[in-house]
């Protein structure tokens, strides 16, 4: 995919991290940006937490994380990336540095590291779940499933089957874990922003069709209106508060210093609040959109709203097996879903690597190969985790769970909150007001309003209450 764009200048290359090396363009930043946000966790995980945790008050609380807390917090961090230029990493350190505050910020870098090794090994797990189902779809088994009496029991069983299958689940790990290490060591993004200019749009119509599809075929759109957007506050609690905070912190890939990667190449003159606004409205919609196509079919068919993380690989493919053209829908579909997870890891492996090309003396190929082969043996371990190591728990919970809550509820939440505050109350006044110049005096008052107080006390709060 990003082999054929080697020829590329340096300037359209945003993976070598040359100081001075900038994206062609705001759009570029903007389209890998969308790129990295959007993914599993819009068209996978957002639908099955949203029917886990009752509904309507989740995506509610879901929708103020993203605007008064997400919003924010990414546009500090990709302030924070191109104001450091550095790897994310080091960037603290060496802003930290330059103005004379402890060189102790730098643990914002670490903690992004350790929370990409722990994200990228269990989310490349179900990358491998969209190739197993784009396989299905080419080889016919979804129109098979689709053929049995009971369509939403066979699609569910097909489901399972991939479960249990430790060598499908690693298999299927590994081939992701593999691209992933190719595009990053090879710097080289050119086929993939490409790729992400089709792809987002493309996801986009599939998504539209089937919303489209839902809303006539189904009967049961405005039950599933009503479950999402009508707000039960008896089905909230601070769990699930901790949850829909976790969820807007890893859907716009924030947190971990995976944005800064890509701010530290964006133009000084780019618009920084605009661009955050824009990354964080296209990856809501299209995880609003993925629950308005699958709900209408998890009522329809008869299932349960809570069951998991299998929700949208059960129930999407009851509508591949019932529209004319179904084959062919599945396949681009599963094909675009894929896409859109590898836009995501790379971008998740990205800071890694940039720091161990900068601090050792491994290349860039060296550095993807050791840390993605590290992140690879720890991913099997989450395969392995629904089969043969099911009863290995931490806390009641499997390692693909562990990993999951962890980074999800704490890590990313704690590295937003540091963020936060450095850029809220350490980063010089006028560096901010310099980075963001052309937000407007008002705009500026809200954002560091917002930074300095709502997302600190909102982070804090949650964690108090959802972690007690
Ligand atoms: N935002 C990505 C998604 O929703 C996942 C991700 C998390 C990517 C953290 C980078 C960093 O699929």
């Amino acid at each position: 995919m990003a082999s054929n764009s080697r020829t590329l200048s340096a300037a359209a290359d945003p993976g070598a991290p040359a100081p001075g090396n900038q994206w062609s363009s705001r759009l570029t930043f903007i389209l890998a940006a969308v790129g990295s946000a959007v993914g599993l966790g819009n068209v996978w995980k957002f639908p099955y937490i949203v029917g886990e945790n009752g509904g309507g008050a989740f995506v509610l609380v879901y929708l103020l994380c993203i605007a008064l807390i997400g919003v924010p917090v990414l546009t500090a961090e990709i302030l924070a990336g191109r104001r450091g230029g550095a790897s994310p990493i080091r960037s603290f350190g060496i802003m930290a540095a330059r103005d004379g505050h402890s060189a102790k910020w730098q643990l914002i870098g670490w903690l992004g590291g350790l929370c990409a090794f722990l994200i990228l090994s269990f989310y490349s797990v179900v990358a491998g779940w969209a190739l197993a189902y784009l396989g299905y779809a080419v080889g016919g088994d979804l129109s098979a499933a689709g053929g049995a009496d009971d369509v939403g029991q066979a699609m569910g069983t097909l489901f399972e089957t991939l479960l249990a299958s430790p060598a499908a689940l690693v298999g299927g790990h590994t081939i992701v874990m593999a691209i992933t290490i190719l595009i990053v060591a090879s710097g080289v993004r050119g086929g993939l922003e490409k790729a992400i200019r089709w792809m987002v749009p493309g996801i986009f119509a599939i998504l539209a069709g089937l919303v489209l599809y839902a809303a006539t075929a189904s009967g049961e759109f405005g039950r599933a209106a009503h479950f999402m957007f009508a707000p039960d506050f008896s089905a909230l609690n601070w769990d699930a508060v901790l949850v829909a905070l976790g969820h807007a912190f890893f859907t716009l890939s924030i947190g971990m210093t995976a944005m800064m990667a890509y701010g530290a190449h964006l133009q000084k003159d780019a618009p920084l609040g605009s661009s955050a606004v824009a990354i964080a409205g296209l990856d809501t919609l299209v995880a609003l959109m993925a629950g308005l196509a699958i709900f209408p079919i998890v009522f329809a068919a008869g299932l349960e709203p809570a069951a998991g993380p299998g929700l949208v690989f059960v129930t999407l493919p009851i509508a591949f097996a019932d529209i004319p053209g179904g084959t062919i829908v599945a396949t681009l579909f599963f094909l675009f879903l894929a896409v859109a997870a590898l836009s995501s890891t790379i971008s998740v492996l990205e800071p890694v690597v940039e720091y161990l090309e900068e601090r050792t003396r491994l290349t860039r190929r060296g550095a993807a190969l050791e840390s993605g082969g590290a992140i690879w043996l720890l991913g099997i371990g989450c395969a392995l985790s629904f089969n043969v190591a099911g009863d290995i728990r931490f806390w009641d919970r499997n390692l693909f769970d562990l990993l999951d809550f962890l980074t999800s509820a704490i890590l990313l939440p704690l590295g937003g909150l540091l963020i936060a505050l450095y850029v809220g109350y350490v980063l010089p006044d006028r560096a901010v007001r310099a980075e963001l110049a052309g937000i407007g005096p008002r705009g500026y008052a809200v954002l560091r309003g917002l930074l300095r107080y709502v997302a600190p006390l909102g982070i804090a709060t949650v964690f108090v209450y959802g972690l007690m």
